[in-house]
C-alpha cells in the first residue's frame, strides 16, 4: 500500500466487473444507482449470491457433527474456506483463522479473552484517535473491569498518526496495541509495519483492525508479524454476519475460550470440561456456514481481479474525486493524509451532512453521513459529522462526475 503512487495502469475491465454485481443495475428513485457507501458494506458479486443459494439448495447440514454425506460435504466446504482465508492472509496455520460474526465480534473476542489472561490493574492498552467505536468500546470495558488505563495515540491535522507520540506512549505497562489499518472516516493508511515493529521491540502484541483495509489491499500477516488481524466478510464483498480473527498460534493457545458451548469441547462432565484445540476452541455453536463459504468465494473473486489492479484503479478514483471535490466552494475534505485509501469524508460550510446525503439519495447517489461510529474523532475535528464517499473497484469516474454535479445541485438547493 505504501507504494500506491508508483503503481500505474490498472488492468480493470470495468464493464465485466460491473456486470458481476446485479445490484449495480438497479434503479433508485428512477435513476441508476451510484453506490459510494462501500465503507459501510460492499456489494456482492453474483458468484457469492449463487454460492449461498447453492449451499441451501444442495448441501445444507450442520458441520463437524454428522457421518452423513451432506454433513461431510458441508464440513469439507467450511474447512476449505478456512484454508482459503489462511492462504489469503498468508497465515502460517489454518487453525490460526477463527471465524466470527465480524470485526466487532473479533475485537470483543480478543479484548475479553486476552484481557482475562493478561490485563491487570494499572496496565495500559494503547489505541489511536482515529479508531471506530468497535475498536474503542471493548478495550474500554476491559479497562473498567480490570482497573487498566486506555491510552490514545494522537493524530495530526491531516489525520496521520504522530509516531513520535506513539513511541513515547509505548512503555512497560502497555499490554497490547490495537489500531486500525485504514481509517473508515479519514481514509488514512496507517504505517502498520512500523507500528508493529516498534511495539515488538518492547514485546508488546498488536491487534490490527483490518475492516477497511481488506477490500483495498492484500495483507500478509507473517510479513507484518501482526499478532492479531481482524476483518468482516461483508466489507470484502462477502455475506454479512461473518468475520475473521487471525491470531498467532501462541496467543490463541494461551487465551481462554471467549464463548463456550457446542463445538468448543473435547470432553464434558458435570465436574469439568476439557476444551478443544484451535480453531474450534473459539467457535462456539453452529457457525455461519453459508457465510463462511460465501466469504471464500468472495476472496477468490477479488484475487482473480488482483489487488495490484484494485489498488491502482482505486487510487485513480481517489485522485480524480479529490481534485473534483476540492473545486467545490465551501467544501472541506476531512482527512488529507499522504497515504490514503479510496475514502473521502467532507463537510460543506453552513450545511448539515444529513441534508446533503438526503438530496444525493434523491439522485440515487448512496453516501454515508454522520459520525461514522467515530464520535471521538468528530470531537477532535470539532464537527458533528461528515459526508463520506467510499469507492470500490466497481465504481467509475463517470459516477464521481455525478457526485460532483449532485453536490453542486444540493448546495444550490440548501443555501
Ligand atoms: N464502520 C462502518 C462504516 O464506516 C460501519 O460505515
Amino acid at each position: 500500500m505504501t507504494t500506491l503512487k508508483t503503481i500505474l495502469t490498472p488492468n480493470i475491465d470495468i464493464e465485466t466487473i460491473r456486470a458481476d454485481f446485479p445490484i449495480l443495475s438497479r434503479k433508485v428513485n428512477g435513476k441508476s444507482l451510484v453506490y459510494f457507501d462501500n465503507g459501510a458494506t460492499a456489494q456482492k458479486p453474483k458468484l457469492v449470491i449463487d454460492s449461498i443459494t447453492n449451499y441451501y439448495t444442495n448441501q445444507n447440514s450442520n458441520i463437524h457433527r454428522g457421518v452423513h454425506t451432506l454433513s461431510q460435504e458441508s464440513s469439507v466446504a467450511y474447512e476449505n474456506a478456512r484454508a482459503t482465508v489462511q492462504k489469503h492472509l498468508n497465515a502460517k496455520h489454518a487453525h490460526e483463522i477463527i471465524f466470527t460474526k465480524g470485526t466487532t465480534d473479533s475485537i470483543n473476542l480478543v479484548a475479553t479473552s486476552f484481557g482475562k489472561k493478561y490485563i491487570t490493574k494499572g496496565d495500559e492498552i494503547l489505541i489511536s484517535s482515529m479508531e471506530h467505536h468497535s475498536n474503542i468500546l471493548p478495550w474500554q470495558q476491559v479497562c473498567e473491569e480490570k482497573g487498566a488505563v486506555l491510552k490514545v495515540i494522537p493524530i495530526n491535522d491531516a489525520g496521520e498518526l504522530i509516531i513520535s507520540e506513539y513511541k513515547r506512549l509505548l512503555n512497560e505497562r502497555t499490554k497490547i496495541v490495537a489500531i486500525t489499518h485504514i481509517s473508515n472516516t479519514l481514509g488514512t493508511i496507517n504505517p502498520i509495519e512500523e507500528v508493529i515493529a516498534l511495539a515488538h521491540v518492547k514485546n508488546i502484541p498488536v491487534l490490527i483492525d483490518g475492516a477497511q483495509a481488506v477490500p483495498h489491499t492484500a495483507v500478509d500477516v507473517q510479513l507484518l508479524s501482526a499478532d492479531f488481524y481482524v476483518f468482516s466478510g461483508h466489507k470484502l464483498f462477502g455475506p454479512t454476519g461473518v468475520g475473521v480473527l487471525y491470531g498467532k498460534e501462541k496467543w490463541l493457545n494461551e487465551m481462554p475460550p471467549y464463548q463456550v458451548g457446542g463445538g468448543t469441547i473435547k470432553t464434558v462432565t458435570f465436574k469439568k470440561t476439557e476444551y478443544a484445540d484451535l480453531p474450534l476452541k473459539f467457535e462456539a455453536g453452529t457457525p455461519h456456514i453459508d457465510g463462511v463459504i460465501g466469504l471464500a468465494v468472495a476472496i477468490d473473486y477479488v484475487n482473480k481481479i488482483g489487488f495490484k489492479n484494485i489498488e491502482a484503479y482505486e487510487h485513480e478514483l481517489l485522485i480524480y474525486a479529490t481534485e473534483a471535490l476540492q473545486k467545490i466552494e465551501g467544501l472541506k475534505i476531512i482527512g488529507t493524509a499522504k497515504n490514503k485509501a479510496s475514502v473521502i469524508s467532507f463537510v460543506v460550510e453552513g450545511l448539515h451532512p444529513f441534508d446533503i446525503g438526503t438530496i444525493l439519495d434523491q439522485l440515487a447517489i448512496a453516501v454515508r453521513t454522520g459520525h461514522h461510529c467515530t464520535q471521538p474523532l468528530m470531537n477532535l475535528y470539532n464537527i458533528p459529522g461528515t459526508v463520506r464517499a467510499s469507492f470500490a473497484f466497481y465504481n467509475t469516474k463517470e459516477e464521481i462526475d455525478m457526485l460532483t454535479s449532485g453536490l453542486q445541485r444540493a448546495i444550490k438547493m440548501l443555501k
